[in-house]
């Protein structure tokens, strides 16, 4: 008989295997990121380069996790290699301003339309906490509305609503007061325009721009514009989270992309070439409020405060600097968007093939599938967690058994560096793993 898809991981693993119970003796579910946690145990990885990985037991794969979607440029891209070393040598950090930083902050307001300004923070969930309270600062209001599925890190003011049941957080220890002010409502602007009509409270709203989890759950048209234009009609902020789409759906983003202007942004992954870091950029009157003015009274009593030891550290400005000079060209983006076109063409034609109903889809570089059925006519955030155990937690593991991994459980991202070849072998892979997945009855043909 032949193995099955958990029996041929465990051979293909037996380093990730033993490594596992160390892990789990010094981390909680032995991971540092609760979407790392895997059955029996995920991969240990040991380099990268290009679209490629490596694991402890010599396996090889074709990446579209590509470091939570922050590799536009693959591992290791050269430039931002080198730019690492050159400044290594000179230290991490000098509790001062560096014209590194100058520059990085630069070329942010160049690329991103909304941003005047820019403040450099550690990480996207800093980035959402900050650009919250401007957001707050500026209007003198306490709310937040966000929508359902959206994600924004993992902070107290974006837990709520992260994770269906929405009027559960999606963790324990959330302070009720934070739970109080967050309003979590359905992508649906008429009770958008309803809640901003009756709540006098509300000091923005924030989006994530590709749709719930990089495009899990895509907006519906128009979406965004209505944002915006109900946001303007009642004095609320439009904070639009590109920490996926900033630099990766286009140069300048996916407000560049679609010319829609948020207030403020909210940027990671790709900023930094794929190290730890973040931004937000904004508007000048929104910005504003983070100001000294050398008024002890503004400075101490009027104005949004906000520190980091490790902001713009030189070792990230020189890796963002790197990474956004190519970014700026727009030929990463082309490449990793004509190649996630032909990988989602060529895996729903697999699908077809094999008379599987499911549904490939996804916007610039990014693919889904949804498992259940032809369309994804209709699906919303609910819909998604209904889709069977037995494939979600099978899928992955089907195809890293056949040399790809993917960024969660049925989806992925792309790099500039993907190439054809890139694409036919993986598809060769997505093969392999359905025919393990209808050998095994997970899959079942219609
Ligand atoms: C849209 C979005 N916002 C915010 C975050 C949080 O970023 P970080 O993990 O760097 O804190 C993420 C992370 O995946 C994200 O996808």
């Amino acid at each position: 008989m032949a193995e099955t898809i958990r029996e041929t991981f465990l051979r293909r693993n037996p380093k990730s295997a033993e490594l596992h119970p160390r892990f789990k003796k010094v981390l909680p579910s032995g991971v540092s990121h609760d979407m790392r946690v895997t059955d029996p145990f995920p991969i240990c990885i040991a380099r990268g380069e290009g679209a490629h990985k490596w694991d402890v037991d010599g396996n090889e794969y074709i990446d579209y996790g590509l470091g939570s979607a922050s590799l536009l440029l693959g591992h290791a891209h050269p430039d931002v290699v080198k730019a690492l070393i050159d400044v290594a040598p000179y230290g991490s950090h000098y509790g001062l301003p560096i014209e590194a930083e100058l520059e990085w902050g630069e070329r942010v307001c160049d690329l991103m339309p909304c941003a005047d300004k820019v403040r450099f923070v550690g990480s996207g969930a800093e980035a959402t906490m900050l650009a919250m309270r401007i957001a707050r600062g500026y209007t003198g209001k306490n709310k937040m509305i966000r929508w359902e599925s959206h994600y924004h890190g993992w902070h107290d003011y974006v837990m709520p609503g992260t994770l269906p049941p929405f009027d559960r957080p999606a963790s324990i220890g959330i302070p009720e007061g934070a739970i109080a002010s967050v309003i979590v409502l359905p992508t649906d602007l008429a009770v958008l325009e309803r809640t901003l009509a009756n709540d006098n409270d509300i000091a923005g709203v924030i989006t994530e721009g590709s749709g719930a989890s990089y495009g899990t759950v895509p907006l519906p048209p128009g979406f965004l514009e209505g944002v915006r234009s109900l946001t303007e009609q009642y004095g609320v902020v439009m904070i639009l989270d590109e920490v996926i789409t900033g630099f990766r759906w286009s140069p300048g983003g996916l407000q560049k992309k679609i010319g829609l202007m948020p207030d403020l942004c909210t940027m990671a992954k790709v900023l930094t070439g794929g190290l730890p870091g973040g931004a937000v950029g904004g508007r000048d009157q929104f910005m504003q409020v983070m100001e000294q003015t050398g008024d002890a009274g503004h400075d101490r009593f009027e104005r949004v405060s906000h520190g980091g030891t490790f902001n713009a550290n030189p070792y990230c400005a020189a890796t963002g600097n790197a990474a956004l000079s190519i970014v700026a060209t727009g030929e990463m983006q082309d490449q990793a968007d004509r190649m996630a076109a032909r990988l989602r063409t060529g895996l729903q034609e697999l699908f077809n093939r094999y008379e599987v109903p499911a549904a490939v889809y996804g916007d610039a570089s990014t693919f889904h599938v949804y498992f259940g059925g032809r369309s994804i006519e209709g699906l919303d955030a609910n819909t998604l967690k209904n889709i069977s155990p037995a494939i979600q937690q099978n899928f992955r593991q089907a195809v890293q058994n056949h040399g790809v991994d993917l960024m969660s459980r049925c989806s992925g991202v792309l790099s500039g560096v993907h190439t054809e070849a890139d694409i036919d072998q993986t598809l060769e892979g997505f093969d392999e793993a359905i025919k393990a997945m209808l050998a095994e009855g997970i899959l079942q043909a219609e």
